[in-house]
């Protein structure tokens, strides 16, 4: 059955939209190559469009040396071989249309590869013409402009004997930043967005993207990493003036045509969420990562933390206000950079099914976008791996190693690694429980998890009450045509924050109210309140036990009421 197309009348067709995150490498193969490609994509378009999304967020399928898993692109204006052909990409962009399904393509700004042409030929002297399309600074072999560290571990500078210079770049050596104070490049990188919006793409998820602002000084910040270096994180944080480029990409590319973009922002000072997503804001929307945030210890995964409970909802709670009169955030569990949301943000208790719809739960009915990451839906979990070798992620390995320098055992740098590492998400798609889950009639690039023989799609569609199907109804929900409006744009406000356990909130719009309430507690919690008296449940992952104005909740319980 063909969805309504969206109203326009407000700031977007976005605002009421389901978004899916596609990490193509790990979604489906159709040529036995062990990688996923655009074929497979488009292969999955009906189960897609069954689930009940408006928006695919494709991570990158542009031409790559893959050191940082496409996020290193060597030609913007070309598909990777290993996914498919530029044909390719136009059938999935017509194929999705087709279902009412929106392409966002991944947006890698702020780097290139170090095999980009411009990167080749900026090499070869300071004098050719694409030198300036990097930042340099002289200097001898043995003493880098300053002490900052790259995100992903050692150095952020790279030295280039026969220039007699270094070159920076914030993540791996690979990923040379691009100088963004050098009017060709950005009239370059314009010229590119604008060509995929011709091709079609409703917008883009765009990388990284604070971390274009620089400052020229490059002075030294105060060393924060065991390896004595200060994170380029130091950098993004104090520098001040990215919006004036922001703005002017906005008006060169996006602004043209109505594109919608979504940003991922990390160390935005927080006066600025106006000036990011709000009516002229440099974005659509942006990632709220306030809750990821809080597993981050100082310094390496070793060192990060578990999350408590009352931190999580806090945390949640104020980001949803503090957005309320602004804009839209855009909400997530997890994505390819993060584990898996059910092993960190729930207790180990509810690491089930029925803790997986309630956090789904939480999460989907809040104020602002739902971004879904692949696998979330079925309830994908970590991924345990027996040695550091079955690991592909760059970041993965640095971390491992900076465990083990800290005088971490191998056992426990590998258990940091389970916890946190980003293959934890990117691991195949688990579609049945044939070999490889279906991914794949080759070799999987990445280990498949060991638990798809229970959880795949195929054993999911079959099962009344599994996560699948009960993340379809609660996409049903959220676009109902009785409580759209109110999910998108109603109040947002927390309720019973007294109870210790219970997650639980209110949207209202209106006369209409619909309450959220979550049992994060071990035990079944019995809590009073005058809304329950006459109310209707539109979802629940249990039984309702709702007597008079009791409303009794298993461990791991969800409901939604209104009335
Ligand atoms: C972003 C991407 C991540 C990548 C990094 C460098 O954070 O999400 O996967 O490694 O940028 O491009």
């Amino acid at each position: 059955m063909a969805k309504p197309v969206l109203d326009k009348t407000k700031r977007g067709w976005w605002e009421s939209a389901v978004f899916y995150q596609i990490y193509p490498k790990s979604f489906q193969d159709t040529t036995g190559t062990g990688v996923g490609d655009l074929k497979g994509i488009i292969s999955r378009l009906d189960y897609l469009e069954k689930l009940g999304i408006d928006g695919i967020w494709l991570s990158p399928v542009c031409a790559s040396p893959q050191v940082d898993n496409g996020y290193d692109v060597s030609d913007y204006c070309a598909i990777d071989p290993m996914f498919g052909t530029m044909e390719d990409m136009d059938a999935l962009i017509a194929e999705a249309k087709k279902r009412n399904i929106s392409i966002i393509m991944d947006l890698v700004l702020n780097h290139c590869s170090d095999q980009h042409i411009w990167f080749r030929e900026a090499l070869k002297s300071r004098e050719n013409p694409y030198h300036d399309y990097f930042i340099w600074r002289d200097g001898d072999a043995s003493t880098p402009p300053n002490d900052m560290g790259s995100v992903f571990g050692g150095p952020a500078w790279t030295y280039v004997p026969h220039l007699g210079q270094w070159y920076f770049h914030q993540f791996v050596p690979q990923q040379p930043d691009m100088n963004w104070e050098n009017p060709k490049v950005l009239q370059e990188l314009y010229t590119m967005i604008n060509w995929w919006m011709e091709k079609g793409v409703a917008g883009f998820r765009i990388d990284a993207i604070i971390n274009i602002q620089k400052d020229l000084d490059f002075p030294s910040y105060a060393p924060d990493g065991a390896d004595g270096l200060a994170s380029v994180v130091r950098m993004v944080e104090s520098v001040n003036g990215v919006g004036e480029k922001l703005q002017d990409l906005k008006k060169n590319t996006f602004a043209k045509y109505d594109a919608f973009t979504v940003g991922e922002v990390f160390n935005m000072k927080r006066e600025e969420l106006e000036a990011f997503v709000g009516e002229n804001g440099h974005f659509s929307t942006m990632f709220d990562f306030s809750v990821n945030c809080l597993s981050d210890g100082p310094g390496g995964w070793y060192r990060n933390k578990t999350i408590a409970f009352d931190d999580f909802r806090r945390t949640l709670f104020q980001s949803q206000m503090e957005c309320l009169d602004i804009g839209f955030l855009a909400n997530i569990i997890e994505n390819h950079d993060e584990p898996r949301g059910s092993s960190r943000f729930l207790p180990e208790y509810a690491q089930n099914e029925m803790g997986m719809k309630m956090l789904g739960t939480v999460s989907m009915l809040l104020r602002g976008l739902p971004f879904l990451y692949q696998g979330q839906e079925i309830g994908m979990t970590n991924c345990p791996m027996n040695s550091v070798e079955e690991y592909n992620d760059i970041n993965t390995k640095s971390e491992y190693r900076l465990a083990l320098e800290a005088g971490l055992s191998e056992e426990e740098a590998l258990e940091a690694c389970y916890r946190f590492s980003r293959d934890n998400a990117r691991t195949p798609m688990q579609w049945d429980d044939s070999p490889h889950a279906g991914f794949t009639t080759g070799i999987p690039w990445l280990k498949v998890n060991p638990n798809y023989t229970s959880v795949n799609v195929a054993l999911q569609e079959k099962k009344e009450d599994s996560i699948l199907n009960f993340y379809r109804k609660l996409i049903a929900l959220r676009k109902s045509e009785e409580f759209r409006e109110l999910f998108t744009y109603g109040d947002f406000h927390p309720v019973l924050e007294e109870e210790t356990e219970i997650l639980a909130y209110c949207r209202s719009l209106g006369q209409k109210k619909v309450m959220v309430i979550a049992n994060f507690g071990k035990e079944s919690a019995v809590i009073s309140d005058d809304f329950f008296g006459d109310c209707r449940c539109l979802l629940t992952n249990d039984t309702v036990r709702i007597s008079e104005n009791r409303l009794t909740l298993a461990p791991a319980q969800v409901v939604v009421l209104t009335k």
